[in-house]
């Protein structure tokens, strides 16, 4: 068991470009946190830095309390898992989940044991005689995991790790990844630009953006109360409509973006759209089906919504409509600075 803490910390390449800029988050004992963002936001520099792959330009990293700012990666008592797999292509199943111990010096009785639970868990135990290069995709994934977990480290830490995989496997893997974790008790850090996974798996997700912590909560946090139009039109499918709006009398008027004077962004889930008599005057563009849903979007004036409605609601391109939304799902957000504030 063990508890990270990122105080303050900062890395920068080239002497000015700040990557990771000025950061502080801290992990539960066990937790499961995401560190989610966009390409380039800073996730794998801020996973490479706790790791103790990258030096910090300045900050404190601490597990435990104690700070390993300086420690090298092999003093830090945890285990890494990259989207490359990075499997040894001549070493056999079996040798690639034990390479790590082997490397230690840890006895071979006491090896073989290890491997046979490890193998176990992640139910590869059939591949173990394999190369790498005779395995599926999803196979691999399993051969690096267990390469992490049987060095019963306390902390793992995840880098975009399922993005090698088709949509039907990785959804599996989250189960699965996520379950081991719960079972094993270990704290988990796991890096992703996807908030499906981010909001499916985490105990605690910290949303990055350029270099910074944008909000860091609960995924009902970031769902039900985002901090800013960002974290807003990060976290959902499809994600929150925002739209210019003026508030007269309390209440919400969308208008054309041209005319955004002193104005708010209102946002509002499309999920939490209906079609109704009476409403918001809207014109349907098109639509796309899913099955259990349908995710409609239309246009008020210049501005385009999306609506989640649930089967066919059979609307054709052109359709005039009628949107409504129950005021408790509005968001309401600062034209200018994009924060969430309240509505009056
Ligand atoms: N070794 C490096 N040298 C210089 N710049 C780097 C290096 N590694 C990453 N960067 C830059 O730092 C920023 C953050 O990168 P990274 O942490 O890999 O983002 P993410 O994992 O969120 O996609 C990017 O702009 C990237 O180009
Ligand atoms: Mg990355």
């Amino acid at each position: 068991m063990a508890r990270i803490r990122v105080d303050r910390l900062v890395k920068e390449w080239g002497g000015s470009f700040r990557a990771v800029d000025d950061i502080s988050f801290e992990t539960g004992d066990g937790e499961f946190v995401a560190l989610l963002g966009p390409s380039g936001c800073g996730k794998s520099t801020t996973l490479r830095l706790i790791a103790g792959l990258e030096e910090a330009t300045s900050g404190q990293i601490l597990i435990d309390g104690a700070d390993v700012t300086n420690v090298p990666a092999s003093g830090r008592n945890l285990s890494l898992v990259f989207q490359s797999y990075a499997l040894f292509p001549h070493l056999n199943v079996a040798d690639n989940i034990t390479f790590g111990l082997s490397v230690r010096g840890v006895p071979r009785a006491e090896r073989e044991q290890r491997l046979k639970k490890t193998a176990d868990l992640l139910g590869v135990t059939a591949l173990l005689d394999r190369r790498p290069s005779q395995l599926s995709g999803g196979q691999q994934q399993r051969v690096a995991l267990g390469r992490a977990l049987i060095s019963e480290t306390p902390v793992c830490l995840l880098d975009e790790p399922l993005s090698n995989l088709d949509a039907k496997l990785r959804a599996e893997m989250r189960n699965e990844i996520r379950s081991l974790q719960q079972r094993l008790g270990i704290t988990m850090i796991f890096v992703t630009h996807d908030q499906t996974e981010a909001m499916s798996m985490a105990d605690r997700v910290i949303l990055m953006k350029s270099g910074k912590v944008e909000q860091s909560g609960t995924p009902a946090d970031l769902y039900e109360k985002p901090a800013s139009t960002f974290v807003a039109g990060f976290i959902g499918t499809p994600p929150m409509n925002l739209v210019s709006a003026t508030i007269e009398g309390g209440n919400p008027i969308i208008e054309d973006v041209s005319s955004t004077n002193g104005g708010i962004i209102l946002g509002v889930r499309p999920e939490h759209i209906a079609f109704g008599d009476r409403g918001q005057p809207a014109v349907v563009e098109g639509s796309e089906y899913f099955g259990a849903d349908t995710v409609v979007s239309c246009r008020i004036g210049n501005q385009k919504v999306m609506v989640r409605a649930p089967g066919r609601p059979g609307l054709g391109q052109g359709a005039q409509v009628n949107l409504t939304w129950p005021e408790q799902a509005i968001h309401v957000f600062n034209a200018e600075t994009g924060l969430r504030r309240d509505i009056n």
